[in-house]
């Protein structure tokens, strides 16, 4: 048994904001084969984002036969796949006909703005203040409620399938697993979600770990009208049932979990006291807070990092969102012609000792953690004739070093306690300017590990520990050991200092431009 064990690997769906994966890894934690597809962001109008969920599992799907094909190429086979995990951006929000099974709209994606007006209207209301205690999310455009009251006042199918009793709502996750699983052609179609996920809808008693009513109610939706996903844990043999065609058929789905959490998961930031930052299309610090939740008072989010289920207690995380990072990159590519490809961007930021005096408050979606300034827009300060794309690229970059060091502040003063050192991963990641940044600005080290598939690790641990891949989490203590780099602050903190104020007072004049 122990021999075979050895041979296990677990699959990783990694449905991102711009793309998606699928990831085999080995029982050491080392990816083996990949395949990637970026897919089409839509941006409708100002403030929109939307995604096609019908092209989103398209994706998915050609990543699994791809990355299959280069497994077997490497002599393996589909019988040596013991199972695979979910993990998916958050908060973006699906809605389709339980009838039928197809979307009755694009996907509502996480940094989408429209619901502005709505979350303002929403704010006067008597009890609003009440929510983030039970649900550990302020009041914004973020999470996934507002997304899905904003489809049910303004598209008439969405209304008329709520109705009739025949709307599904679910998260990324909900739907893949949905659709992986048969749809509604399958014998008992499966609508879940893990706690994770379900810690983002604001629908979620963050204690419970079950729908509230009365958050349900404060948004006014009836739970007898609209199919909404059971919650369950993140890890478990049988909840998210199995893939229903394709190379990996009867492959049990076995983990799930949002790909920040899966982010830590793959960390191993299992004790209390640990963090994490992912900078990815926008980028997330997670810091362990153990097994009750910590309501933040200074704008950080109580969310579930994981839960393994099993009669093991949940662990809480507080979080630290930021909307724009590697977004950021992509709007000097794809909408300003900077370059063409992201190592390009880091390159031309390197090109120049410093930002110039140029600070940018990359607010393209307000700002998020920890300011929640809803009316906030990008905005571009310090320009003179000195400046040039890469002075432009280096205060890009730098912006979210200033928003991540506000979020530490914000978690010092919730949690009495001073992070030591801070691990990453993600996109950004990569770039050693990026980095070194990170630990000037913050003046801690930034211990970044060799294997940066963190996300898709994550989700695979958990499959991998309710399929006897691993038994425990001790199991997993060398897992993603090697090839770490610190980086260590340099920076006289003086000069630290005066940027960050810089940036503050840039993040104060950001505030109230309505286009
Ligand atoms: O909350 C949104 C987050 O889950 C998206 O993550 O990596 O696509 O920026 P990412």
């Amino acid at each position: 048994e122990e021999e075979k064990k050895r041979h296990w690997f677990v699959g990783s769906i990694d449905q991102g904001t711009t793309s998606s994966r699928f990831l085999i890894f080995n029982g050491e934690g080392d990816p083996v084969a990949s395949h990637q597809i970026e897919f089409e962001n839509l941006y409708p109008r100002s403030g929109w984002h939307e995604h096609d969920p019908l092209e989103l599992l398209r994706s998915v799907e050609q990543c699994i036969e791809e990355a299959m094909r280069k497994f077997v190429d490497l002599g393996y086979s589909k019988s040596d796949i013991r199972s695979i995990g979910i993990t998916n951006q958050r908060e973006t929000t699906v809605v389709w006909d339980s009838t039928t099974g197809e979307p009755l709209h694009n996907a509502i994606v996480w940094p989408d703005t429209r619901t502005k007006a709505l979350v303002r209207e929403l704010k006067s209301r008597e009890s609003a203040d009440s929510l983030t205690e039970l649900c550990g999310l302020p009041l914004s455009t973020y999470p996934s409620s507002v997304k899905l009251l904003w489809l049910l006042q303004n598209v008439d199918s969405v209304k008329q399938a709520y109705e009739e009793g025949r709307l599904a709502f679910g998260t990324v996750d909900s739907w893949l697993i949905y659709k992986l699983n048969g749809g509604a052609k399958a014998e008992k179609p499966v609508h879940v979600t893990d706690t994770t996920n379900a810690s983002r809808t604001m629908f979620m008693n963050l204690r419970t770990l079950q729908y509230d009513d009365k958050l349900l109610g404060f948004f006014g939706i009836d739970k007898t009208k609209v199919h909404l996903p059971k919650i369950v844990p993140s890890s478990d043999p049988e909840a998210f049932g199995k893939v229903a065609s394709g190379t990996l058929i009867n492959v049990p789905i076995a983990g799930c979990l949002g790909d920040q959490s899966s982010a830590l998961v793959g960390q191993c930031g299992f004790s209390a006291g640990q963090a994490k930052n992912t900078y990815g299309t926008g980028c997330f610090l997670l810091y362990n807070v153990g097994t009750e939740p910590v309501i933040s008072k200074y704008g950080l989010l109580a969310t579930v990092a994981y839960d393994f289920g099993g009669g093991k207690k949940p662990v809480y995380a507080l979080e630290g969102s930021i909307a724009v990072a590697g977004a950021g990159v992509k709007f000097l590519m794809n909408n300003l012609g900077f370059a063409d490809k992201s190592s390009e961007i880091t390159a031309l930021a390197e090109s120049v000792p410093d930002n110039g005096g140029v600070v940018f408050v990359t607010a393209f979606s307000g700002l998020f953690a920890p300011y929640w300034i809803d009316d906030a827009k990008g905005t571009l300060f310090g320009i003179t004739q000195h400046t040039t794309k890469a002075h432009i690229a280096r205060a890009t970059l730098e912006a979210t070093c200033y928003q991540t060091r506000a979020i530490l502040e914000a978690m010092e003063k919730d949690s009495n306690h001073k992070l030591e050192s801070l691990a990453v991963d993600g996109g950004l990641s990569n770039s050693d300017l990026c980095m070194q940044t990170q630990a000037d600005i913050s003046g801690i080290p930034i211990n970044r590990p060799g294997m940066r598939e963190t996300t898709a690790l994550g989700a695979a641990i958990a499959a991998g520990l309710a399929t006897g891949v691993w038994r425990a989490l001790e199991d997993l203590t060398e897992v993603n050991k090697n090839g770490r780099k610190v980086f260590q602050p340099q920076m006289e903190r003086e000069k630290a200092e005066k940027m960050f104020k810089k940036w503050e007072q840039a993040v104060e004049m950001s505030r109230g431009w309505v286009n």
